[in-house]
């Protein structure tokens, strides 16, 4: 069914564009009593820390107009249970398993990496954006030095490719995705959460412990889409889409604007089937062009724009 809808990163090939994003669908398990994953491009896991981690007190979800504010704060099993109990179910779905992977310190990512190298997971994402950890987490990825010499080290030791998950919150987003490509990145994903916060008018206080809780959903698309032009426009790098998409004309305008994947998270809470029903959508919507003549190709026709 999927020929159209095929794109190709690397040496990866996907059915589809249509991946689910990372700690909206834990390790899939729960989805897939709605429908076969294997249907998707690809599943990416809830980010995997190297000890496990309880998250944060609650609450941890909130909702606001057009999306959700929540400080999980990476609650997951950790590697070890992660490699013992949940990726020899993962890999029975026929579809690209990425692994998430957030670490305190350099260290961290490292000993992380080190461990899924001799698994058969198709890429590694690394979350240098969560905005709902003390340490490591958005920290590594707003500040341009301490991500490339993360990247660097990565990079010399990983058998995987590396995809690198950005924050919205770095002050310059076109000058770091710049330096990841000099040193030999070549897949970003934009993005991770944006940093907001609610008040619990009642109790006057503010909603979260962490004060600061990441945004997501409908209301964040149009501000990805526009960072997905630019750096499509001023890197050239290959790019996953991120934010708020809903129905596949979200996809195809991420697409269009250089995306060469999405991926879809707070609509996996509101409908289950959304990863399903993307695919579907975008098969019939896409008849005599494919999915990979389509990346970016809304650039070609910036000029026909009459204002
Ligand atoms: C409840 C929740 C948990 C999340 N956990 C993670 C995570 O563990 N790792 C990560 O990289 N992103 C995490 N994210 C961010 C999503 O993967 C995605 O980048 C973000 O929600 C934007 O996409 P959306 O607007 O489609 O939700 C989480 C998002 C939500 C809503």
């Amino acid at each position: 069914m999927n020929n159209r809808l095929e794109v190709k990163i690397g040496d990866l090939t996907f059915k589809n564009p249509i991946l689910l994003a990372s700690g909206t669908i834990g390790f899939g398990e729960e989805i897939s009593k709605f429908y076969d994953l294997s249907i998707l491009g690809g599943i990416v896991t809830k980010s995997i820390t190297l000890k496990p981690r309880k998250g944060n007190p609650p609450p941890r979800i909130w909702e606001a107009y057009s999306g959700i504010l929540n400080s999980i704060g990476l609650e997951n099993p950790g590697i070890e249970a992660f490699l013992c109990e949940e990726i020899e179910k993962l890999q029975r779905i026929d579809t690209n398993i990425i692994v998430s992977i957030a670490g305190e310190s350099e260290s961290e990512y490292l000993d992380l990496i080190k461990s899924l190298n001799d698994t058969k997971v198709s890429a590694i994402e690394l979350n240098v954006s969560c905005p709902n950890v003390d340490k490591g987490g958005m920290h590594f990825g707003v500040d341009k030095d301490s991500l490339i010499s993360l990247v660097k080290k990565v990079l010399k030791i990983s058998k995987k490719p590396v995809w690198v998950k950005l924050s919205p919150e770095a002050k310059d987003i076109v000058d770091i995705v710049l330096g990841l490509k000099n040193v030999g990145v070549n897949v970003v994903v934009l993005f991770n959460t944006f940093l907001g916060m609610a008040i619990d008018w009642k109790n006057r206080k503010p909603a979260f412990k962490r004060i600061f809780a990441g945004y997501s959903g409908p209301a964040v698309k149009p501000l990805v889409l526009r960072y997905v032009w630019e750096v499509y426009e001023k890197t050239g790098i290959t790019i996953i889409g991120c934010g708020g998409i809903i129905n596949y004309t979200d996809v195809l305008e991420y697409i269009l604007a250089g995306a060469s994947l999405v991926e879809v998270g707070t609509a996996n809470f509101i409908n289950p089937m959304i990863g399903k029903e993307l695919v579907e959508d975008l098969y019939r919507n896409i008849e005599d062009e494919s999915i990979q003549d389509l990346i970016g190709f809304a650039h070609k026709r910036k000029e026909d724009n009459i204002l």
